[in-house]
Parts: structure tokens; sequence; C-alpha cells
């Protein structure tokens, strides 16, 4: 049996309780997974909180909370190519597996080796924030010397946004509250403090030209608030938003197979990519390693060490 972490019904924090389950069955296309480090996301709490349809119709409770993992492969499904027992590999989990468990099985198609060199911990944060990273900045496609404005730069997404393109050459403003000031700062944002007061006029002063780009990874009222700043309202790129289009802008197109993880690994190897990680708990930590997510207070990346 392994240790689990997860939810038996739809509800808050007080769903939410560790139970064993036995290890699972890789099924076609699968690779069972020792789980050595598990990311936490936002979607973990959404997906504890109500059906998201298209990730979790019909499966069964209680449900293990979680979709990226770095761990070892125990065991291959069917038909998985590239893949071999022993190999640490990173990636997700797209089957219902949930990775805050000492087992999970990780989809082998959005799922790659760990190249040498790179931390089981750092890997484990590329599946969902370093991909989303790479794909937002690639759709933008902005020259060196380009203004990026980052909407929620303080989070697990937004400070490698932010990374990658200081790493670009592109000049960078971010909005946050004042508790991501520093980390923002430390990695040469130019930081806009949205609870301060009017957050487009303050942008202004520092970008009164505007902005290339803007990657928004707040939505609503905030996305629309900020999305004036764009000097082209097609270059406005949201990640949670699909009203996005409402202000001219576009929704995020996703890259989550192998060759992605391949290339989000290799620029965090090059020192292009490299995740903020502010916490790291214990599996017996995760209710609150999830809480710090679910209240936005943790600046960069959190993540569980399973093994
Ligand atoms: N489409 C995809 O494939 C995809 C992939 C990854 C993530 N996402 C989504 O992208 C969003 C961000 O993900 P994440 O992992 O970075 O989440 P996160 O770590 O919770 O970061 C979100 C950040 O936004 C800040 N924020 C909240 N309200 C704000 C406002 N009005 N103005 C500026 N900043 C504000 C929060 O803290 P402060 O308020 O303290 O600044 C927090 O730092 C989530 O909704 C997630 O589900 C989508």
């Amino acid at each position: 049996m392994a240790q689990a972490w997860g939810f038996s019904r739809y509800g808050g924090p007080e769903v939410q309780e560790f139970f064993d389950r036995p290890d699972p069955v890789p099924g076609p296309g699968e690779v069972l997974v020792r789980v050595e480090v598990a990311g936490v996301n936002p979607m973990d709490h959404v997906m504890r909180s109500a059906p998201v349809p298209g990730l979790d119709s019909g499966r069964p409770f209680p449900r293990v909370l979680g979709m990226e993992a770095a761990g070892t492969v125990l065991a291959s499904g069917e038909g998985v190519d590239g893949l071999d027992v022993g190999d640490p590999v990173f990636g997700f989990a797209l089957t219902g597996g949930g990775t805050y468990a000492e087992t999970t099985v990780l989809s082998a198609p959005h799922t790659a080796r760990i190249p040498a060199g790179l931390s089981p911990t750092v890997a484990a944060t590329l599946p969902v924030a370093g991909t989303t990273a790479v794909d937002a900045l690639d759709q933008l496609g902005l020259p060196a010397s380009a203004t990026v404005l980052i909407n929620g730069v303080g989070g697990g997404v937004g400070l490698l946004v932010a990374r990658l393109a200081v790493a670009r050459g592109l000049r960078v403003i971010g909005t946050g509250s004042s508790a991501k000031r520093e980390a923002a700062e430390s990695i040469g944002v130019r930081f806009v403090d949205y609870t301060a007061g009017d957050v487009l006029a303050a942008a202004r002063e520092l970008i009164p030209d505007g902005a290339d780009g803007i990657v928004d990874l707040v939505g609503g009222v905030s996305l629309r608030t900020v999305a004036p700043l764009a000097r082209d309202p097609r270059n406005v790129i949201a990640v949670n938003d699909m009203s996005v289009s409402g202000v001219g802008g576009r929704f995020i197109e996703r890259r989550i197979d192998r060759e992605s993880l391949e290339r989000a690994a290799r620029l965090a190897l090059d020192g292009l990519l490299t995740p903020v990680i502010t916490a790291v708990h214990p599996l017996a930590d995760a209710p609150a390693a999830l809480a710090a997510v679910e209240n936005g207070d943790t600046a960069g990346k959190a993540v569980i060490k399973v093994a």
C-alpha cells in the first residue's frame, strides 16, 4: 500500500484526507512511478472544489490530489516508448493517478527523462508552470529589448515567465501584492503593487508607451484593468480566462508533450528557466503546501517532497 493525500467528495480544505491505496496499475501508455517530488498548483484545489469538465469527470473517489511529479519508473503499461524501468522521469498525471502520493501513474507521452544535472525538485515544477512560461513567451514571440508585462508575477508561473523573459533580453514589468515585491525585483522585474492604488496609472508611469506584450496569470477584472497597456491587444495572452478574446487578446496555446518537457528541462539546465521554489514540504505537510497556494501566499512554487 502507498500513502496518498486527496479527497472523498468535492469541497473546501475540510474534505482533504490522507489514505492508503494499492499502487495504481499502469494502463496502456502509462508508467507507474515512485514519486520523489510533486508540484503544487492552483488547479489542484480547483479540482478538489468542484468538477472540472474534461479533467475529472467520472473518476472514482477518493481521488488523489496533484497533477505533476518527478520520480522513478517502477513499471510500464503497454505501448510505452522511450521510458524504461529505473529511469528518473518527470511529467503529468493526466488520467487520475494524482501525484501527492508515494506512487502514481504518469502519462508516458507527457513524461520525459530527467536529464543528468537537473534535480527532481526543479523537474517537478516544469510540467505545469515551466511549459506554461515557455508557451506564453513563445506565443508572444517578442524580440529582445521589447517590454512584457506579467500580471500576477509573484506566483509559480509568474516568476518563471519573468526569469525566462529576462534571460531573453526582454524588459519585464510585473504586478503583484507587496509580499511578492522582493522575489520579483530580485530577478530583475520592475514591480507594480496592485494593492497600493491605481495599478493602471502606476504601470503607465513605468511604461508610458505601454507594453509590447502582456502575460496575464490572474484573469477577470484584473486582466481587463491591465489589458489597455498592450500596444497591440492581440499580444495579451491569458492562461486562465477565456474571456480574454473580449479585450482582443488570445488564450494560451499549450504544449505538454514529451518534447516540450525536454525543452523546458534543457532551459532549466541552462539556467534560463529556473523556478523560484519557496517551500519544500514533506508529504505529511501537504495540507499546508496546498493551503499556501490556495491562499496566494506562495512567492514562486511550492513542492511536496514525498520520498
Ligand atoms: N492554462 C494552463 O495550462 C495553465 C497552466 C498553469 C497555470 N494556469 C493558471 O494560471 C494561474 C496562475 O498560476 P500560478 O501557478 O502562477 O498560481 P499562483 O502561484 O497562485 O500565482 C498567482 C499569483 O497571482 C497573484 N495575484 C492575485 N491577484 C492578483 C491581482 N489582482 N494582480 C496581480 N497579481 C495577483 C497572487 O498573489 P498576490 O496577490 O500576493 O500577488 C499570486 O502570486 C492559475 O489560475 C492557474 O490555474 C493555467
